[in-house]
């Protein structure tokens, strides 16, 4: 008997009622034990994503953003780690799941696509049976429909000459081909939901795009979920629903796409937004760096993690770490004492100025920085030709 068809994977994960979220993370933590003491790359993460939707996951390297999806599809390295609280996929827990119960979980329900290919392909072993295993692994079909089905789906992510492809090997194509051959890998089996963990940093930016336009393209088509992972606002700007923003393995900020370009609230998203290239500025402008170095998650700082870095910060920033707060606009929440828009914020940045600080300083511009926090700038097209939208609904 296949292992689809053992009781116990079916049991565990036979499909929930479809009005409930796809996935529901709450409070989870995944803490690493180290040389240095305990590394919290993952600090008490919370959101619920429906089905079908697209969630954007930013944040500067080592924010947690690949430790958040490991922990998610349960592939953390096997000693050394603690990972708390819960995570339901379509209402069931999967933390605690066994080897079989994830083993059905992988590839025929949520799927990864890697940042490198390279690491991921097997690189002896043709890509066609690279395709026709894992469908053979997850769905009770014959060796020949596999293979039609592998030849259709490498059409699907827009590979020319597919009959031919399948018999070749992965140095024998190029990068961009290569990550499309990930995608048809991930999406073979129909899942329900697809991580997409920096998918398109190891390409160049026109090839980038066409990858980006082809996942989004087959997310909408398939109903899939999708969690896009990038440290770059740009890339989910208009092809997310709802973007949450991580600093030293934390959601500081969380809002419907559209509202998190128009409403931003939180220094660190204010800060990477001015990190990317503004529509119109004059070629071979300077991008703002973020000043500071990332925080260290053996020893953070007190207080707000931010604190070291953000123009803003007061005393109580130093001592005490802000909660997370809603907004008046639904899904919109943020963890800051001295929001950006707000009368304070202005205040903090002139007195913090005032007394020389040097990440008040590098702050250019009218006022607070960005005067309020309405209508930030777009980011500019970097990941395909015509502008960037906002819109949320990608
Ligand atoms: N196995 C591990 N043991 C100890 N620390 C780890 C381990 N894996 C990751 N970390 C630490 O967890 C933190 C988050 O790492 P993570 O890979 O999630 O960052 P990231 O946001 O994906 O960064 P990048 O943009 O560079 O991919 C980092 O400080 C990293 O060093
Ligand atoms: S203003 Fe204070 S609480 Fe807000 S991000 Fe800056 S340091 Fe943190
Ligand atoms: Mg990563």
């Amino acid at each position: 008997m296949s292992r689809r068809r053992r009781a116990v994977g079916v049991e565990r994960f036979e499909p929930a009622p479809l009005d409930a979220p796809l996935l529901e993370v709450e409070d989870l933590h995944t803490h690493f034990r180290t040389g240095r003491g305990v590394a919290r790359a993952v600090d008490g993460v919370s959101f619920s994503l429906e089905r079908g939707r697209t969630l954007g996951v930013v944040g500067e390297s080592g924010s947690g953003k690949t430790v958040l999806a490991r922990s998610i599809m349960g592939l953390l390295p096997k000693s050394n780690v603690e990972r708390t609280g819960s995570i339901k996929f379509e209402g069931r827990e999967v933390i605690g799941a066994t080897p079989d119960d994830l083993r059905e979980l992988w590839g025929s329900q949520i799927s990864m696509v890697f940042q490198d290919p390279m690491t991921s392909l097997n690189p002896v072993m043709k890509i066609g049976k690279q395709i026709t295993e894992m469908l053979l692994q997850h769905l009770d079909i014959s060796k020949d429909y596999a293979r039609e089905l592998a030849l259709s789906l490498l059409e699907s992510v827009g590979i020319p000459e597919a009959d031919r492809r399948l018999k070749e090997y992965p140095h024998q194509m190029s990068g961009g081909m290569r990550q499309r051959i990930m995608i048809a890998i991930a999406i073979a089996c129909g899942p329900k939901l697809l991580f997409a963990d920096e998918p398109t940093t190891a390409l160049d930016v026109t090839v980038q795009a066409q990858i980006l336009d082809l996942l989004q393209a087959q997310q909408r088509e398939r109903f899939m979920a999708m969690i896009l992972v990038t440290h770059d606002l740009g890339v989910v700007a208009g092809r997310t629903d709802e973007i949450a923003v991580m600093y030293a393995g934390r959601v500081v900020e969380k809002a419907p796409t559209k509202v998190l370009f128009s409403e931003l609230r939180h220094p660190y998203t204010e800060a990477l937004l001015r990190s990317i290239p503004k529509l119109g500025a004059p070629s071979h402008t300077r991008l703002a760096a973020i000043g500071g170095r990332p925080p260290d998650i053996v020893n953070p700082p007190a207080g707000c993690k931010f604190s070291p870095r953000c123009p803003y910060a007061r005393e109580r920033c130093l001592e005490e770490e802000p909660p997370l707060i809603d907004t008046a606009t639904p899904g919109h929440e943020f963890r800051c004492w001295i929001p950006v828009g707000t009368p304070e914020n202005r205040e903090a940045l002139e007195a913090n100025r005032a007394a020389g600080a040097p990440s008040a300083l590098a702050v250019v511009g009218e006022g607070n920085g960005m005067g309020t926090a309405a209508a930030p700038s777009a980011p500019t097209p970097h990941t395909r030709s015509g502008s960037i939208d906002t819109k949320g609904g990608a």
